[in-house]
C-alpha cells in the first residue's frame, strides 16, 4: 500500500517527562499538524494552541479508534502501568487506519532481550506491545491497510536520569555508584535527542517502518560520566563500587516486598543495572544514527548543562 508523508500526528502523554519534550520537538519541526490525546478525567492541560482529543480513561478500542481516525501517526509516551491500555491503543490505531504507531518503549535496555524480560514484568509488557505491533503490521499487509510501527530504544534518559536518581548519581554528596569497575560503555540519550529521533522516524517513515531504531546521545562508561562531572564541578567525586551480581540478586528479592515503595526502588535498581551494563547500541544491527541523520552529542557539554541547572537551583 502506498504511503503518504506523515502530517497529522497525535501524541499520548504530552504532559509527561518525555512526552512534554517530544511535544516541543514536534512543534519545532514545524511540519506536522499536532494533537494530543488525553483521558477525559485528566486534570492536566497542554499548550492551548494544540488540539486535545479526549477519550474515556480506560482507552476503549472503539472510542479511541474513532477519535484517531484521520491521524497519520500516533506516539505513545506514557508509562506501561497496570492494565492493557497500550495494547488497546495499538489496536485502535490499526482500526483507525493510522500509518505509523510508535509504542511507549524508549527503553533503558532492549525489552525484547532475554535478561530484561527475566527480571521485570515491565519489559515483558513492552515486548507484548511490540509483538502486537508486529502482528498488526502483518494483518495490515494482508488486508491492504496502512498500519506500521517503529520502536525507539534510547538507553537511560541521561540528563533527566542524572538528576532524578536513575543513574545513581547524587549531586549533593558528589557520589556515584559504579558497577563492576565502571568501564562498560552504555548508550544513553538526552530527552531532546529522543524527541529528535522520534521526529526523524516520522520524517523518514519508509526507512523506519516495522523495526526498532537504536539511538543515543553518546555511549560513555560510568567512569567517563564521573570524569565529566568532576571536570564540570571542579572537584573530585566519590565512587561507591558495587558488584552487579549480588546487587541484582538483592533487588530481585526486594521485588517480592509487600511495601510498594520497596518494590519501586527494586525495579529502579534493576533498570539502573541493565541500562548501564547491557545497552551499548553501537554494537547492534539496528543502530540507526546514520539512518536518522543524527550525530553524537558532546558528553562534557551536556554534563556542564546539567551542572549549571543544578547550581541555578541554589545548591552548592
Ligand atoms: N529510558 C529511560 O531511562 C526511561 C525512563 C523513564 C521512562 N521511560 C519510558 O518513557 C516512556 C514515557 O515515560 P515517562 O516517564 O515520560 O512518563 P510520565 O512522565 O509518567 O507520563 C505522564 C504522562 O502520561 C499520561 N498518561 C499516564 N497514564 C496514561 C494513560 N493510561 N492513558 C493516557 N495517558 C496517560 C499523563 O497524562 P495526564 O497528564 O493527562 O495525566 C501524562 O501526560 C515510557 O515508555 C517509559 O517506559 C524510559
Amino acid at each position: 500500500m502506498a504511503h503518504t508523508p506523515i502530517k497529522k500526528v497525535c501524541l499520548v502523554g504530552a504532559n509527561g517527562t518525555l512526552g512534554s519534550v517530544i511535544l516541543k520537538g514536534l512543534i519545532q519541526a514545524d511540519c506536522f499538524d499536532i494533537s494530543v490525546l488525553q483521558r477525559s478525567n485528566s486534570s492536566s492541560s497542554s499548550p492551548s494552541s494544540i488540539p486535545r482529543i479526549l477519550v474515556p480513561p480506560e482507552l476503549p478500542v472503539e472510542d479511541v479508534a474513532k477519535a484517531l481516525t484521520g491521524q497519520d501517526a500516533v506516539i505513545a509516551a506514557f508509562p506501561l502501568g497496570q492494565g492493557d491500555q497500550h495494547l488497546r491503543l495499538a489496536e485502535a490505531a490499526f482500526q483507525a487506519g493510522v500509518q505509523r504507531f510508535i509504542p511507549a518503549d524508549f527503553g533503558s535496555c532492549d525489552a525484547s532481550d532475554p535478561e530484561p524480560q527475566k527480571y521485570l514484568p515491565l519489559y515483558r509488557k513492552k515486548t507484548l506491545v511490540r509483538e502486537k505491533c508486529e502482528a498488526l503490521a502483518v494483518q495490515a499487509t494482508q488486508h491492504g491497510s496502512a498500519f506500521s510501527w517503529t520502536t525507539v530504544i534510547c538507553g537511560h534518559f541521561f540528563d533527566h536520569g542524572l538528576r532524578d536518581g536513575l543513574l545513581h548519581i547524587d549531586f549533593d554528596t558528589r557520589t556515584a555508584q559504579i558497577l563492576d569497575g565502571g568501564a562498560t560503555k552504555a548508550s544513553t540519550s538526552t530527552l531532546r535527542r529522543i524527541a529528535e529521533a522520534t521526529v526523524r522516524v516520522l520524517q523518514r517513515a519508509e526507512q523506519t517502518r516495522n523495526r526498532a531504531v537504536y539511538v543515543q546521545s553518546f555511549n560513555p562508561s560510568q567512569l567517563d560520566v564521573v570524569a565529566a562531572l568532576e571536570k564540570a564541578m571542579g572537584e573530585p567525586w566519590h565512587m561507591q563500587h558495587i558488584d552487579s551480581k549480588p546487587y541484582l540478586e538483592d533487588a530481585q528479592k526486594r521485588l517480592k516486598s509487600e511495601e510498594p515503595q520497596a518494590v519501586l526502588d527494586a525495579i529502579e535498581d534493576i533498570v539502573f543495572v541493565l541500562g548501564a551494563l547491557d545497552a551499548d547500541w553501537t554494537k547492534r544491527d539496528g543502530f540507526a544514527m546514520d539512518l536518522l541523520g543524527l550525530e553524537d552529542e558532546n558528553l562534557e557539554d551536556v554534563v556542564q548543562e546539567v551542572v549549571a541547572a543544578y547550581r541555578a537551583e541554589g545548591s552548592k
